[in-house]
């Protein structure tokens, strides 16, 4: 059964959208390693939109199973990461405009920059990984760099808007996904997956772990809301 790692950036942008502690981040991840999840995923944006400095070394802390910091190669995020020294950093690329991670890393581009920075992690024993697209041009270029695991991009898998195109993107996937395990690589898989699109990604042989964040937080909305009313009725009506 393939590995689940929880993204929990959506617990801090709600959190921040009243500049305040709740609800909390940390809490959050304790949570989710009480429910059994594998690791939790946090991703220190430039800008700071959702996860903070003082989260990541209260996740460092705090939790007991693994910690994966995503991140840009960006050297102010780097010298964090370094100092904070997570199990693993997932490196992405970051635009200030985006929504959410667009795309994969264009490794072979940035071929030289990544190879620094492995190294630097490697120095510190803290596992590498890239979040690229379903691409053996780009695998071939992060197992030249020396990176032991990928994560393969799912959006487009995910926003696929029919059958025939959902089928097209689960092959690349899984073309992909054959190819670098048969040279020794770590796949993981992530981006937009849910409750309705998991079970084919979860299927593949050999994935070691699913990244998931917005579809178990927005369900996590209601299968606590009903709860939170009932809550607040019993302490108005006392
Ligand atoms: N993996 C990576 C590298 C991501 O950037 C994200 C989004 O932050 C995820 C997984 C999780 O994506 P989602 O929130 O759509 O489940």
């Amino acid at each position: 059964m393939p590995k689940l790692g929880v993204n929990i950036d959506h617990v801090a942008t709600l959190r921040q959208a009243r500049g305040g502690v709740e609800p909390g981040a940390i809490e959050a991840a304790l949570i989710c390693e009480k429910a059994g999840c594998d690791s939790i995923v946090a991703h220190l944006r430039e800008d700071r939109r959702h996860i903070n400095d003082s989260d990541v070394i209260e996740l460092r802390r705090r939790i007991n199973i693994r910690f994966n910091l995503e991140m840009s190669i960006n050297p102010e995020i780097v010298a964090i990461a370094l100092k904070l020294g997570p199990d693993q950093v997932t490196l992405v690329p970051e635009k200030r405009r985006e929504l959410t991670t667009e795309g994969g890393l264009n490794v072979i581009k940035f071929e030289k920059k990544l190879a620094k920075v492995t190294a630097l992690f490697n120095e510190k024993d803290i596992d590498v990984s890239v979040f690229i697209g379903p691409d053996k041009k780009e695998i071939r270029s992060a197992i030249y760099i020396g990176i032991g695991i990928i994560e393969i991009h799912t959006g487009e898998y995910s926003l696929a808007k029919d059958k025939k195109s959902m089928s097209k993107e689960f092959k690349k996937i899984e073309d992909s996904a054959e190819y670098a395990m048969s040279k020794g690589i770590i796949v993981n898989a992530g981006h937009g997956l849910n409750y309705m699109n998991v079970k084919p990604i979860a299927n593949i042989k050999g994935i070691n772990e699913l990244n998931i964040g917005h579809s178990i937080i927005s369900r996590a909305v209601f299968t606590g809301l009903y709860k939170a009313v009932r809550d607040m009725q019993a302490l108005i009506s006392e």
